[in-house]
Formats: structure tokens, sequence, C-alpha cells
């Protein structure tokens, strides 16, 4: 089901509220996929600091790819998950390999390390591919949004979300939308103490009008 009034007024909370991160000021694909992999399993202030380590000393994607895998584990010491890194470096490869990045959602998803998650953030942020991130945030966003009780973790739930996400996904601005769900979901629509108060979608909140916002989403039992 789409919703304009809801999908315009993520997007101006995001103009205003979004994080500022160093990889929102460019559309490298490099530097958008080597975030979206850092990110994985890693939290944000950290990430940043790596990201940048990384983009200082491999600006771009030959200079990574020309890599030892010895030197990209020891950059990458300290985030954990070490096969994300030597992923990282196969990947690269086969980027290199290439000649370019690719820029669709099933060649993003044939690089090694990219997932259905990582390939739509990558392909919708850094190519403007129509595609919707489906992660925690935003089943917790649209199930109380929306007082969808159907328990997470379910296919059902995957495909409801998913097919609901998609709906809303502004075809002009998919990474900009992909990443107002990343960072409402974050500081805005929290799961123990979300900011109903402040909230610019509060008046059509389904979860507020029934008093279970901190109810939603429904695990599974
Ligand atoms: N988590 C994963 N990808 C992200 C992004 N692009 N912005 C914020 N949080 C994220």
């Amino acid at each position: 089901m789409q919703d304009p009034a809801f999908t315009q007024s993520l997007l101006r909370w995001y103009e205003e509220y979004g994080r500022d991160l160093p990889w929102r000021r460019t559309r490298d694909p490099y530097a958008i996929w080597l975030s979206e992999i850092i990110l994985q399993q890693t939290r944000i202030v950290q990430g940043t600091t790596y990201w940048e380590r990384f983009m200082a000393r491999f600006p771009d994607v030959r200079s990574l790819a020309a890599a030892t895998e010895d030197e990209v584990l020891r950059l990458w010491e300290g985030l954990g998950y070490y096969s994300r890194g030597r992923n990282l470096l196969v990947a690269a490869r086969q980027i290199a390999a290439l000649g370019a990045f690719p820029d669709t959602l099933e060649g993003i998803r044939a690089l090694k390390g990219v997932g259905d998650y990582t390939a739509a953030a990558i392909g919708s942020i850094a190519f403007g591919l129509p595609v919707a991130v489906v992660d925690g945030n935003v089943y917790r966003v649209l199930a109380r949004h929306y007082g969808i009780s159907t328990p997470i973790g379910t296919t059902t739930a995957k495909k409801e979300f998913s097919a609901l996400a998609q709906a809303l996904l502004p075809e002009d601005r998919p990474g900009d939308f992909n990443q107002a769900m990343m960072d409402f979901g974050a500081l805005q629509c929290t799961p123990a103490s979300p900011a109903c108060l402040t909230c610019p979608v509060a008046s059509s909140c389904e979860a507020l009008r029934t008093g279970r916002a901190t109810l939603q989403p429904v695990k599974k039992a």
C-alpha cells in the first residue's frame, strides 16, 4: 500500500535530522560499498573510524584489490568477524576484474560478502535502484505505524513487511528513503522509548493511537 504522506514525512524528517555520515557525502559506489560492509556488524561510531582509515589507505577499488590479505586484516583488526575483511578483498578483486562497480542488483549481490540487505542498500544509495531495505528498524517502524501484529522472524512477516516497505519507497529517492528509515528507527522510533511527542507521523501512528508503541513489533513466541 502506498502512503505518500508517510513517505514525504520520512524524507523531510531525514533532511532535518538524518545523521551527517561521511559516506553520505559521496556517490562513489566503492565508498558506499565499504561503509555497508563495515556496518554489517559494527556500530556507526566505531564503523566511521574504520571507514575513514580504509578510505585513507585504499582510496579506490584498485588500491584495495592490490593489497595483501595480511594488510587488509591488519587494518580490519578490532572490527571482528574477520571473514568480512577477507571477503572485502575478494570482492575488491572481483570489482577490479569487472573494470567497474556493478550497477545492477544481481551484479552487486554477486560480490563476495554481499547479501540481500547489503545489495539493496548499495544499489539504492549508490545507483538509485528502487529496492527497499528491510532490517530491524524497518520492521519496528512499520509494525508500529501501521499496527501490524504479524510476529517478526516468520516468512509471512518477511513477505508482508518487504512488500509494504517496497510500496512506500519513492522511485526518485530510494537511497534517501532507505537511510531515512534506518535513522528514524535508530533516533526517533527507538525500541524502548520512542520519541512519540516529537514524531512527525504521530497523528497517523496506529500503535500510538492504541497505546501499543512499545509492544510492537510482536516477536515470535
Ligand atoms: N546501517 C547500515 N547501513 C547504514 C547506512 N547507510 N546508514 C545508517 N546506518 C546504516
